[in-house]
């Protein structure tokens, strides 16, 4: 299955210029959601995760089921603010201005192995922000995946682990 037939590019969105790759479509389709998730499961098992690190938002929703589907642990990786107890974070540079993540101080024994996942490898800033803050907090990161890939922004460069995309696009 050709899962770039159940991503859509959508123009303009969210500022002039920007090609937007929505995964709406692909989620809503259970045959390929299926077929993506297979295929993640099986980029990621090689990595052998204790657990899975998803970048809010939209790396929840394939990082949780993920992780159910290789018995592995989920946890969440938060914008400001959203995370009760004492918490470790990043800042990261945007386009336009700078973001954080945020991580629970106890939600890794040291050494654990980590994987981070998201939807999208764009400019990286958001993976390499989400690899420092596990780092931070004791992971043995071992590796990275994502659905879909931007290639010309070399985003993957960044990342300094074992890197795994589905799909991928030159811009
Ligand atoms: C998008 C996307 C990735 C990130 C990729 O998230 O879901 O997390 O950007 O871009 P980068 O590689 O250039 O950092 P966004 O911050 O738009 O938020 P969302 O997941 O909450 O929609
Ligand atoms: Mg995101």
């Amino acid at each position: 299955m050709d899962l770039k037939e159940h991503i859509r590019g959508i123009p303009d969105f969210p500022k002039p210029g920007i090609l937007f790759y929505d995964i709406s479509t692909l989620l809503r389709n259970a045959d390929a959601w299926q077929v993506a998730m297979g295929r993640l499961a099986h980029a990621v098992a090689p990595a052998q995760p204790d657990l899975l690190a998803g970048v809010e938002s939209r790396g929840f929703l394939m990082a949780a089921p993920l992780a159910s589907k290789l018995g592995c642990g989920f946890l969440m990786l938060r914008k400001p603010g959203k995370l009760p107890g004492r918490t470790v974070s990043v800042d990261y540079e945007l386009e336009y201005g700078q973001d954080s993540l945020h991580i629970q101080a106890d939600a890794i024994r040291p050494g654990q192995r980590v994987v981070v996942v998201d939807d999208l490898l764009a400019t990286g800033g958001t993976l390499a922000a989400a690899i420092q803050l596990l780092q931070k907090v004791g992971a043995n990161v071992t590796g990275a995946a994502v659905i879909i890939e931007i290639l010309s922004l070399k985003g993957r460069e960044k990342l300094g682990v074992p890197t795994s995309a589905l799909v991928s696009y030159e811009s």
